[in-house]
């Protein structure tokens, strides 16, 4: 397979110094809470890849019929020249964006962005080898601190997919979106994937699945703070659980504890104490409605081109366009 050097932003120091931070702040507040982004070293990779296979999880499916349908569009519209993907994992539904752009004949590099050093290195030496003549520029970075150093030609069209864009608190995603239009220039592109509000029941069993695989996920950032920061978490003692939180219009993950146990947390020099049922919560994963993404993305300068969903009305899809200096 093709070789494809990574830009890496951050030194393995800085990532457990990072993670330090973000266990002594999450571990240590009332209601306890850790960042998502800690679920992906290489295992949690892969375990997310499973997720988006499942039966339940409907999302992945959902953006990949809408890209299947759209991309020659998204193509002819944006006449993109570099294509950014931040939170890039596996790019697989990528690459429907990929062919549209090379066969659209405007496309000269892609510039996939992911904390996951592994789930990038794989990526992009796969795309390397399957599209010749495309310049692969992987960055391993974290998309709220590195998004200055951006490398393309222009029309850049930066994709944010998934629904990762959910994984935000509404301040932060408020931040990160004007964050993503600091970057670009007026006229650039940003295409976004949401997944939609929805009943109770599917949006819980898409996060709980039947063969374990979201809970194997989930439990995965306890493994990742045993490994980097010398931890002793008993990981099969906190159970998975995903709950619909109808007022925030958010899914929560949490990791509950199932007896009163103390963590000893050595590389962040803290003992953490659970009582028997408390919980972690481990990730938000908030659901939109169409009016409301197109008033986030206009309050953070961006004009909405396009909406798209599948033909279930689950998930959305946004073309827009960065509209101010
Ligand atoms: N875009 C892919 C993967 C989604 S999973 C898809 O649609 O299937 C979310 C991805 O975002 C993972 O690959 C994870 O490693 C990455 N990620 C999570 N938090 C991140 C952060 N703060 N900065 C950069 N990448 C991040
Ligand atoms: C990456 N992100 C959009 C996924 C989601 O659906 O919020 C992560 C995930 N968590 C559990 N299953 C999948």
């Amino acid at each position: 397979m093709t070789e494809v050097d990574l830009d890496v932003h951050h030194s393995d120091e800085d990532v457990t110094a990072a993670l330090r931070a973000d266990v002594r702040d999450g571990l240590t507040a009332a209601q306890k809470w850790l960042p998502p982004k800690w679920f992906y070293d290489a295992k949690g990779s892969e375990l997310f890849e499973d997720i988006t296979t499942l039966p339940e999880y409907y999302p992945t499916r959902s953006e990949r019929e809408i890209l299947a349908a759209r991309a020659g569009e998204i193509a002819r519209v944006t006449d993109a020249r570099t294509l950014v993907e931040l939170g890039s994992g596996s790019s697989e539904k990528t690459r429907l964006l990929l062919d549209a752009l090379t066969s659209h004949g405007t496309l000269a590099a892609f510039v996939p962005l992911d904390v996951s050093a592994s789930a990038l290195a794989e990526a992009t030496e796969a795309i390397a080898a399957d599209y010749p003549g495309l310049e692969v520029r992987g960055v391993v970075g974290d998309f709220t601190q590195h998004l200055d150093l951006l490398p393309g030609a222009q029309p850049r069209l930066v994709a944010f997919l998934g629904g990762t864009i959910g994984n935000f608190l509404p301040i932060d995603r408020s931040k990160f979106l004007s964050s993503v239009r600091d970057v670009l220039e007026p006229g650039e592109w940003l295409l976004l994937g949401t997944d939609l509000v929805k009943d109770r029941e599917t949006l819980e069993r898409a996060y709980d699945d039947a063969a374990g695989v979201t809970a194997d996920f989930n439990r995965n950032v306890l493994r990742v703070i045993n490994e980097r920061l010398g931890a002793d978490f008993a990981v099969d003692e906190f159970v998975h659980e995903s709950y619909w939180d109808a007022e925030s219009e958010w899914i929560e993950m949490r990791l509950r504890a199932s007896r009163e146990t103390t963590v000893h947390i050595p590389g962040a020099d803290l003992d953490v104490h659970f009582d028997e049922g408390e919980y972690v919560r481990t990730e938000i994963s908030a659901k939109f409605r169409p009016d409301g993404i197109a008033a986030e993305l206009a309050a953070a300068g961006f004009a909405v081109e396009q909406w798209w969903t599948d033909t279930e009305e689950r998930y959305g899809v946004t073309l827009a366009r960065s509209a101010r200096a």
